[in-house]
């Protein structure tokens, strides 16, 4: 980078390079504007908001009083609705006060990362991984280690994060259920996680803190349970989101919960505080405060993206694709018929059908398909992901 900026920015954005090299592929990004593109590159909202949240937005957008939408303390209903929520939701028991309130789970992220990363801390996070985790332990000063999930089933892999705690190891950064594989890791997984934090942290004389991306909580099929290493590791901050339960990530809303038991409570959730003067990281704009205690009861239709995960899932195996079908997340992440994935999705691309190629999640060899896309997008997609692998099948030329 130039003279102009910080220099320490060319290293965030060398962490992006695969995202970067997928999303801003002419071939791909010349579709993804067309309408009349079946696209399911991101999790994203195909269709217009639900009436009852559009409601709920326009009801606390009317100010009651002169405060309303002046500078503030956390709305204490929403930290109490959240709290209720998560506590149900987990079956835990969380207080309204290890609740802070986050810009989504973005936010939650950068805020964790930067409460407990010190300059140079090694944070582990798993691969593949979120397109931004490096960044953001960049951003935070940190180290970032990449550990990849089991290839055979995309399990975390417990010994190998084990093995590669340092002394210098603060966090290790999980995601559960995971995106792109849509995979919920197990209470035995995190258990043994647990213990291989408890007995590292013990060696080192420091904590090592577990920051568990719990984004998708909410987005689970076939009755799955969340589980979160929170039940079992006392140092976990969980990241949840309102963005995937709405379908609204343009409103920015979430929370990071303390673990029940967190050491130091008092001092993590005022270094939360203090971690927002510092990097301007601030709470979700009034109105997202007012209305949490309604989005939190509300969802997006859990029974449709299944009906659509085990259609599509279905008919890709019918055509020869690979896949395995997600427990829960917005994705599915087959196999490309074809070594180089980006040159499989400017194919697609070239038919209007758009995919995000593995290249942009550490995952070369395969592609991602947001279950965000609409019916009509699947009918219409469906017969070009059989043309494109038949034809790869019969060597005819791209
Ligand atoms: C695993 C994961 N973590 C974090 C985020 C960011 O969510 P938010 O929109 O709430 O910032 C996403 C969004 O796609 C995600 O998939």
């Amino acid at each position: 980078m130039s003279d102009e900026v910080a220099s320490h920015l060319s290293e965030v954005i060398h962490s992006m390079g695969g995202f970067l090299a997928a999303i801003m592929d002419p071939e791909i990004a010349r579709h993804a504007a067309d309408p009349a593109a079946s696209n399911f590159i991101a999790g994203n909202p195909q269709e217009l908001a639900s009436p009852e949240y559009v409601r709920a937005l326009q009801r606390w957008a009317e100010p009651k009083d002169k405060d309303w939408f002046g500078y503030k303390m956390p709305h204490r209903p929403a930290l109490v609705a959240a709290a209720e929520g998560l506590s149900e939701e987990l079956g835990l028991t969380f207080d309204a006060d290890d609740i802070l309130l986050a810009r989504g789970a973005h936010g939650g992220l950068a805020a964790a990362l930067n409460v407990v990363v010190d300059p140079g801390d090694e944070v582990i996070f798993i691969s593949p991984p979120w397109f931004f985790y490096e960044a953001l332990i960049l951003g935070a000063r940190g180290r970032p280690v990449k550990i990849r999930v089991k290839a055979r089933d995309f399990d975390l892999d417990v010994d190998a994060i084990a093995a590669a705690i340092s002394p210098r190891t603060r966090a290790v950064l999980i995601n559960t259920p995971h995106n792109p594989t849509g995979r919920i890791f197990s209470e035995e997984t995190l258990g043994a996680l647990a213990s291989a934090l408890e007995d590292a942290s013990a060696r080192n004389g420091r904590p090592i803190y577990l920051i568990s991306d719990e984004a998708y909580s909410r987005i689970l099929f076939d009755g799955n349970r969340m589980i979160t290493p929170g039940a079992s590791y006392a140092r976990s901050l969980l990241i949840h989101t309102y963005s995937k339960t709405t379908l609204a990530p343009g409103q920015r809303l979430g929370y990071v919960a303390l673990a029940p038991g967190m050491p130091g409570r008092d001092q993590v959730r005022q270094a939360f505080m203090v971690a927002g003067f510092s990097t301007g990281n601030m709470l979700p704009d009034a109105i997202m405060q007012y209305a949490l205690p309604e989005i939190d009861a509300m969802s997006i239709d859990l029974h449709h993206l299944q009906r659509k995960r085990d259609r599509v899932v279905d008919a890709l195996r019918e055509m020869g694709y690979e896949v395995q079908s997600p427990q829960a997340t917005f994705y599915l992440l087959p196999k490309a018929p074809i070594e180089d994935d980006m040159l499989f999705a400017r194919t697609l691309a070239a038919q209007k059908v758009l995919v995000l190629p593995g290249t942009a999640v550490d995952m070369p060899g395969y592609f991602r398909i947001s279950l965000t896309a609409t019916d009509v997008m699947i009918d219409r997609a469906l017969p070009v992901f059989a043309e494109v692998i038949s034809n790869l099948a019969a060597g005819v030329p791209r």
